[in-house]
């Protein structure tokens, strides 16, 4: 589950609510595999909207820790699950769960409105910070982070997004931490967290 700067793998795990999707070092579009990088070269700026429609950056996060995880609101199963085991770590990790706060960032701002994401946020508790941006600040947050994401056109005209999985942690002065791939184990996850959260 925690990788290492050394451990790091050449690909990222999609999201399980992806089917027939290609692994994200497979593709042509990425090349750039994240085990060729060093945590300090994944992260950088954003300038997003949260759930309440204000403006948030990144530099307002800092003096505190930040797990950041992209997904979408009409995901079935690996984004609800992941979250809930956010939420479940963060109560393990008692008094310290203050330091963190747990950002969802939207890869479907076509549907995920500030509303849509305020709404789906509640169910994991009123400390989850929702964000959304236009295609070109979501696509520059997902480069950043190397974050994968497609839509995949469903029978009917609706879609899915394939996206990947990871939730990174990001220290006081904005700098990547690690990163947590799926399955998550709350229990080993918040013991994780408390011996790296000050
Ligand atoms: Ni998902």
């Amino acid at each position: 589950m925690i990788r290492t700067p050394e451990a790091l793998i050449p690909y990222m795990l999609l999201c399980a609510c992806v089917a027939g999707g290609v692994l994200w070092s497979l593709s042509a579009e990425h090349p750039a595999a994240v085990s060729e990088l060093h945590l300090t070269q994944l992260g950088g700026p954003f300038h997003l909207t949260d759930q309440t429609g204000h403006a948030r950056s990144d530099a307002e996060y800092r003096g505190r820790y930040v797990l950041l995880y992209f997904g979408y609101t009409n995901c079935p199963d690996v984004c609800p699950t992941t979250l809930t085991q956010m939420q479940d770590a963060l109560t393990r990790l008692g008094p310290k769960a203050k330091r963190i706060v747990p950002i969802f960032v939207t890869i479907d701002p076509a549907r995920d409105t500030p509303k849509a994401l305020g709404a789906y946020l509640r169910a994991f508790g009123p400390q989850f910070v929702g964000l959304s941006g236009t295609p070109a600040q979501t696509a520059r947050i997902a480069k950043e982070y190397r974050v994968y994401y497609a839509k995949r056109p469903l029978e009917g005209g609706t879609y899915a997004m394939d996206h990947s999985g990871e939730v990174y942690l990001l220290g006081p002065d904005g700098q990547l931490v690690t990163f947590y791939d799926p399955p998550l184990d709350p229990a080993a996850w918040a013991r994780d967290l408390g011996a790296r959260v000050e």
